[in-house]
């Protein structure tokens, strides 16, 4: 997209409409259609719940605790977790990490997601009391520098670092880097820096996506969902008499509603459908109160 509307806008005239996969592109996109400066429209993938509810949840909760367990082969039970951001991606996470007897720790800037992870049964408090706790750290935000100086600061030694959000800017290396007097590469994608003060925090895959990075992404069968709404968004915007007006769109229902429904097909799982009666009764308003 970056690409079409920067370097190749001659291209442009030709383009009926695109679909974008993951979160934080749909708010960038969302950004450029607010600004005018999108130039067709885009189906936002990730909106359909048969993507968020289960790629971001169970696919990179799943995978995020591969990565970070390739990457290091720790014990999880017992261990303080401390999961940045309580979005589709750090309710996957944390709950997996919780299956695995870590006593989590949730950090929010949303008073609604902070509420419900404190209802799922994870301690919710800051950062900068839960950088003194924890003995891992996973951001899944979105967000900018969601582990900045103060954090490392205050961490305890030999603490893990790691992200699986957004591309490599939730940890700021960079004053990682500056806070140290020397770095080592103690396993294949976990880096130890040695502070000044001679504690040892170890950054993983260089911040970059962890699951990514040190494991092999989501597993096939989450991804199906999500390229199925990828693959039929395409088609839907390709028989549209008209393109649509530039804008950013949620995946049509029924395209949604398809995609859970071969789903469940392909897992040989049959669903009940309502009987008349049902359907009368849940469209009244005169039975029952
Ligand atoms: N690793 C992967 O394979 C993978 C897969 C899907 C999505 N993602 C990425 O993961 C990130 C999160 O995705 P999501 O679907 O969970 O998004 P989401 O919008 O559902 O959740 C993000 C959460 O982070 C919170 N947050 C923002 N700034 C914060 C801060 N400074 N401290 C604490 N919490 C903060 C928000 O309030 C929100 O609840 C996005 O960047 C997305 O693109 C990664």
């Amino acid at each position: 997209v970056a690409t079409l509307h920067k370097e190749k806008r001659d291209l442009l005239g030709n383009v009926v409409g695109g679909t974008e996969e993951t979160t934080t592109g749909v708010i960038r996109l969302r950004a450029m259609a607010a600004d005018g400066a999108l130039s067709y429209p885009i189906i936002a993938i990730n909106e359909a719940q048969t993507k968020h509810f289960f790629d971001n949840r169970y696919g990179t909760g799943q995978s995020t605790l591969d990565g970070i367990t390739r990457a290091t082969n720790i014990l999880w039970a017992g261990k303080h977790v401390v999961v940045a951001g309580y979005g589709w991606c750090g309710k996957g996470f944390a709950m997996r990490a919780k299956g695995l007897g870590a006593q989590t720790i949730v950090t929010e800037i949303d008073p609604v997601r902070a509420l419900e992870a404190t209802m799922d049964g994870h301690r919710v408090m800051s950062m900068d009391q839960a950088a003194e706790i924890g003995d891992i750290f996973v951001t899944l935000t979105g967000d900018i520098h969601v582990l900045d100086r103060h954090h490392f600061e205050a961490m305890k030694e030999g603490a893990i670092i790691a992200n699986s959000g957004h591309f490599n800017v939730e940890i700021n290396i960079a004053a990682l880097e500056e806070m140290s007097e020397s770095r080592r590469r103690v396993r294949e994608n976990v880096e130890e820096f040695r502070m000044m003060d001679g504690r040892k925090l170890h950054l993983l895959g260089e911040g970059r996506l962890i699951n990514l990075a040190a494991a092999e992404g989501h597993p096939a069968s989450v991804m199906d969902m999500s390229f199925a709404n990828q693959a039929l968004s395409t088609e839907f915007l390709a028989r549209q008499d008209q393109p649509l007006p530039v804008d950013v769109y949620d995946v049509p229902e029924e395209i949604d509603s398809e995609v859970a429904r071969l789903k469940l097909a392909s897992m040989g799982i049959e669903i009940d459908t309502l009987t008349d009666e049902q359907k009368k009764y849940l469209a009244s308003w005169e039975e029952g109160t």
